[in-house]
């Protein structure tokens, strides 16, 4: 029995931040961050409005595309750095929102990687046979943990969610999941504040410990390396190569780590996706927003052979192997 995808939902807020914008007062320039980074806009929710309520956007489609009504869902993983409070999790306010009856959930914290632990987690949750649909969402608000006023940080992230729902089947979905962690990397990206070691304080206001601090060249490089050495795992583990791969879905965090990654497995241009020049990188949404895209893009078909890998703040990492299971003809 696998975890099949059997529909997939995605929300981008509205408002579009622009390069430009930064422009207007960092030392930086569109050019820089195009040729460093692939991004050219990226999304800003509102204030007011927090993960919960792109995660609802995400569902809602998802749900509609199913013809299914949210009670159906057994389970429900929020994958994300960006919950809406640090309790309760963000799986209750979303069941709360649909008033789904006979349903659990949590949050789960893998950032970048968030989307494909909560896939394997669905898919051990399938495999039990105890769930039969369960919705695994990844969802960030990085804008507010960013700071603005940092040029290393807040060019790269935007906001965003994308949903999945997973059902049983014995053709498609999750064939292979390789994860892994190594906490040495905490130091190189992090959120030092805001946690029981360094509560909020009058102090880590004034020091700007409530905003993503990243070491770009140090995490850059261990996610070339990171990125490569798994997808070339699965793939051997697999017996997948560059000619029965349909499309490799990388986590959108720089497009230079994804050409060098695709490079290095040998794929052509027309074998992955890349809409980090939209989006910009959304953390733990990015990978099913880009998986989303492909769908509604119709670079799907039933039967395909996908690869998902990502590379995060962990330092975590993911290579999923998937049978894609929609027909979307
Ligand atoms: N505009 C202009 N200059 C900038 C900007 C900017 N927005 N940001 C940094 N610079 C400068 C730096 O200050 C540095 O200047 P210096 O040499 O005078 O000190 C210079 O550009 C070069 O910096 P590098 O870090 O060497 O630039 P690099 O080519 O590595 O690109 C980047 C930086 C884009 C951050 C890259 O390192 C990167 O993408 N890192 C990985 C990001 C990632 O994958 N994160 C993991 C996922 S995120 C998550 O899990 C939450």
């Amino acid at each position: 029995m696998n975890a099949n995808i059997t529909a997939i939902g995605k929300f981008l807020p509205e408002k579009i931040i622009k390069n430009s914008e930064f422009e207007k007062y960092l030392d930086t320039s569109d050019e820089w961050i195009v040729t460093r980074t692939g991004i050219k806009e990226r999304r800003k929710l509102e204030s007011g409005k927090a993960s919960s309520y792109m995660a609802i956007k995400a569902i809602d489609q998802l749900l509609d595309r199913r013809n299914i009504t949210a009670n159906e869902i057994d389970a429900i993983i929020v994958s994300t750095i960006t919950p809406d409070m640090v309790f309760p999790s963000t799986a209750c306010i979303i069941q709360n929102h649909f008033k789904i009856n006979n349903c659990w959930g949590f949050d789960l914290s893998a950032a970048c990687s968030g989307f494909l632990f909560g896939l394997e987690t669905a898919d051990a949750l399938i495999r039990s046979n105890k769930y039969k649909k369960v919705v695994v969402v990844g969802v960030d608000k990085m804008s507010s943990i960013l700071d603005y006023s940092d040029r290393n940080t807040s060019v790269l992230f935007g906001d965003g969610a994308g949903a999945v729902l997973f059902e049983p089947s014995n053709k498609y979905g999750v064939i292979d999941c390789i994860l892994g962690v190594d906490g040495a990397g905490s130091k190189y990206l992090n959120m030092p504040a805001g946690g029981s070691l360094i509560p909020a304080s009058y102090e880590t206001v004034k020091n700007n410990m409530h905003f993503v601090k990243q070491n770009g060249a140090t995490v850059f490089k261990s996610a070339v390396k990171g990125m490569y050495s798994i997808t070339k795992k699965i793939m051997e583990n697999n017996n997948i190569t560059k000619q029965n791969l349909n499309l490799f879905i990388a986590h959108q965090a720089n497009k230079r780590i994804i050409d060098a990654t695709a490079k290095k497995i040998g794929l052509d241009e027309n074998q992955i996706i890349i809409n980090i020049d939209k989006y910009a990188n959304t953390t733990a949404a990015s990978i099913p927003i880009a998986l989303c895209d492909a769908y509604d893009n119709k670079m799907l078909k039933i039967g395909d052979n996908l690869i998902l890998t990502a590379f995060g703040a962990g330092f975590t990492w993911g290579s999923c192997l998937i049978k894609w299971g929609i027909n979307n003809e």
